[in-house]
């Protein structure tokens, strides 16, 4: 069976490959063997084998769901939510609202927008709906606010009763507001283990259970892992693609390039990439070093951010996420007048000339000075993003070791978090609310 490839092409030769490789040894026994810094948030590498006894309750809980509600609502931010995002989006359908597709995975919690939480809230009006709230510390203000708002939705339409049926809480298995809530309430509940963060937690419960509620297969996305995991358990380091990966983009960054372009021919990738920039940017971003994840979906923005990647500052490498066979087959048509000049390509499949763009790209930034990476999947489906998935998660690991940091917690998200609740007075908060309004007054 194909597994995903790791291609450096031109960006870095073989031999700094290989000489960088004891650093990657050294890295990735730090991780395996738990010795490095946030040893104790390394949950994630056997997850593809422990979760293996939660899938049927997972299975039956989404089951239960998509009979119950038109719409599911996952409520949930950053770690808690971009997993199944990203996986929902790469395999449903596109145009699911024009095939209404049930039920409609909707998300919420994400960002604390008026409109956005109004809009929905008309629209559920309209519909019987469900809630996943999925906060590992249950105290996130975004998802808390949202939460709160839809539950109370939930049970004027259709009564607190009934509402309980319909609701899901993933969370720690003791502490936070929504373990409580959750216990009085007798919500049904999966747990998010201490030793998993949220950036690496797209295989628990957290990941898994929206993605099981929009039909899709989780057993197959965690078999996709476990081989992935047993590769790079099993392979050599310089076998194995993650290593590969993360020795190559280590390599590119110290000789400057500091910007790491993802870049997809694929819209439904879209959020794939979106889930990766949080996973190294979190993991990364740390004492002032670290490549900053960027992303691009080709074609689309080689006709707005293409003069900059080809002509401006060459402080970037590029990653190709490349899909090797689509999954369906559409065939350009001849055309008597050709007026478009294109029947050229009469009889080829689109893909063809979506794979001579995504070479004719990568060539192109290669001669710009764009060292190009290049990740192959066999086929858009939930076991090769199960082995992407893991791939990406321990190639962080070892990139983050080898930058010498600790790749497993992110101090610096709680700046904006402070500022936020000195501005709105929170209880707690007096001290930092007359600094940060004397700092205003200035
Ligand atoms: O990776 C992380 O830790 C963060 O992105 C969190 O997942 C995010 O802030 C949400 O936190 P919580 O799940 O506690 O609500």
């Amino acid at each position: 069976m194909k597994n995903i490839q790791f291609s450096a092409t031109s960006a870095v030769s073989h031999q700094d490959l290989l000489s960088l490789m004891p650093q990657v040894r050294a890295a990735q026994q730090t991780l395996v063997q738990g010795s490095g810094e946030g040893n104790d948030y390394i949950g994630w590498l056997t997850l593809p084998d422990d979760i293996q006894c939660q899938i049927q309750d997972i299975q039956a809980t989404a089951a239960l769901l998509r009979e119950r509600c038109e719409i599911i609502v996952c409520i949930g931010i950053g770690g808690s939510y971009l997993g199944a995002k990203a996986v929902n989006e790469a395999l449903l359908p596109f145009f699911g609202a024009y095939h209404q597709q049930q039920p409609a995975i909707i998300y919420a919690g994400q960002n604390i927008s008026e409109d956005y939480l109004y809009e929905l809230q008309q629209l559920l009006t309209h519909h019987s709906f469900g809630i996943i709230c999925i906060s590992k510390s249950g105290t996130t203000t975004e998802p808390a606010l949202a939460f709160r708002l839809l539950k109370s939705q939930l049970e004027q339409q259709i009564g607190e009763s009934a509402a309980r049926e319909r609701i899901v809480c993933i969370t720690d298995a003791q502490r936070g507001a929504l373990r409580t809530l959750a216990t009085q309430q007798g919500y049904k509940t999966f747990v998010i283990e201490d030793n998993v963060g949220g950036r690496f937690s797209v295989l628990s419960p957290v990941g898994l259970l929206p993605i099981a509620c929009a039909g899709l297969d989780i057993q197959a996305l965690v078999d996709g892992a476990r081989e992935m995991k047993n590769l790079c358990y099993n392979q050599n380091v310089e076998e194995h693609p993650a290593a590969q990966y993360a020795a190559a983009r280590t390599i590119l960054y110290r000789s400057g390039k500091t910007v790491e372009l993802l870049a997809n021919f694929h819209p439904k990738m879209h959020y794939i990439s979106e889930w990766w920039k949080q996973l190294f940017g979190e993991s990364e971003g740390k004492g002032h070093h670290g490549i900053f994840p960027a992303s691009v979906d080709f074609t689309t923005d080689l006709h707005s951010m293409g003069q900059y990647i080809q002509d401006g500052e060459r402080i970037l490498m590029e990653t190709v996420l490349s899909i090797e066979q689509p999954n369906h087959s559409v065939i350009f048509p001849h055309d008597e007048q050709n007026l478009d000049g294109l029947n050229f390509l009469s009889g080829k499949r689109v893909d063809e000339v979506n794979k001579m763009a995504e070479l004719g790209t990568m060539l192109a930034h290669v001669d710009g000075g764009v060292p190009n990476m290049k990740i192959t999947l066999p086929q858009l489906n939930e076991f090769y993003l199960g082995e992407l998935i893991y791939m990406m998660e321990y190639a962080c690991g070892l990139s983050g070791y080898m930058l010498g940091i600790n790749p497993f917690n992110q101090p610096g998200v709680e700046a904006y978090k402070r500022n936020m609740f000195a501005l709105l007075n929170k209880p707690g908060y007096e001290a930092e609310s007359a600094a940060i309004q004397a700092r205003l007054k200035k």
